[in-house]
């Protein structure tokens, strides 16, 4: 089943090349967890867990076909994720962070990736002092122009990351990287798994989506599979009037 998977996001890949050529940016896909209540974790900061195996599986084959996978420093100081292929036999995908502060810890899983350390975007106010450091531990930290206050600003970075030659992208998280994707229409496809259980925790739209013409981002459902127990939804984008 992950192998058709697999050949499916490629096959979708392949279909949008034109369009991310004339946009000059990498073909995004979200893909996470949530709960039936739409929680990614128990609670903001709080490491999660809600996929099962099958499930799991899943993601690491989406890993693997993807060029970069890209989650907020949030998700790195709660779960330590690694962010490689490891359920499967699989080239690593180059780890992304976005990081304003430059509070990635040093002794993070990420810091000390097998093969590719970790590209950190930040913002060109970050601490100089910082950055040396965290460039001194092997990781490449690229400052964006942006606003004072403003985080990473999404389009220049998918920009920045088409000149640095990435072409696919997968975003894994957390709530505030995958709200800030949607508002920005910024994807092309959504790899949804759904835990069957109710948490009422951290649920992962923290803002209202709709536009003042009352669209709302949506998906065109294309296919729906069980793994084990969890229910994977794999959809499009869409606008729905609302
Ligand atoms: N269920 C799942 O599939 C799944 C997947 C991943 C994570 N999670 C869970 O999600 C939680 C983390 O979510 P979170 O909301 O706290 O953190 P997050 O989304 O991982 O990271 C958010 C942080 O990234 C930085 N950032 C920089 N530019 C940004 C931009 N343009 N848009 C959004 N963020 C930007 C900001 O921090 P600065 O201002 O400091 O730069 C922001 O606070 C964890 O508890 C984790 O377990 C669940």
């Amino acid at each position: 089943m992950v192998e058709t998977a697999r050949k499916r996001i490629r096959e979708w890949q392949e279909e949008g090349k034109a369009h991310c050529e004339a946009q000059q940016r990498p073909w995004v896909t979200l893909a996470f967890a949530q709960s039936l209540d739409g929680s990614l974790t128990f609670a903001q900061g709080q490491p999660s867990a809600l996929s099962g195996e099958a499930a799991l599986h899943l993601t690491h084959g989406l890993r693997v076909e993807h060029q970069a996978i890209l989650v907020g420093i949030g998700t790195v100081l709660a779960d330590n994720p690694r962010l490689t292929v490891r359920l499967i036999k699989g080239t690593h995908p180059q780890p992304l962070i976005l990081d304003t502060q430059l509070r990635t810890p040093l002794e993070s899983h990420v810091m000390h990736h097998p093969s590719n350390p970790p590209w950190i975007f930040t913002s060109i106010r970050a601490a100089e002092r910082r950055r040396h450091i965290l460039e001194t531990r092997g990781a490449h930290v690229i400052p964006l122009v942006s606003e004072p206050g403003e985080r990473i600003p999404l389009p220049r970075l998918l920009n920045d990351l088409w000149h640095r030659g990435i072409r696919t992208l997968m975003v894994e998280g957390g709530a505030t990287v995958l709200t800030a994707f949607l508002e920005a229409r910024l994807l092309d496809a959504a790899i949804i798994t759904l835990a069957p259980v109710w948490i009422g925790g951290y649920h992962y739209i923290n803002k209202l989506l709709i536009s003042p013409e009352r669209q709302a981002p949506g998906l065109m459902l294309l296919y729906h599979e069980l793994y084990d127990h969890d229910l994977v939804l794999w959809g499009r984008p869409t606008e729905r009037q609302i």
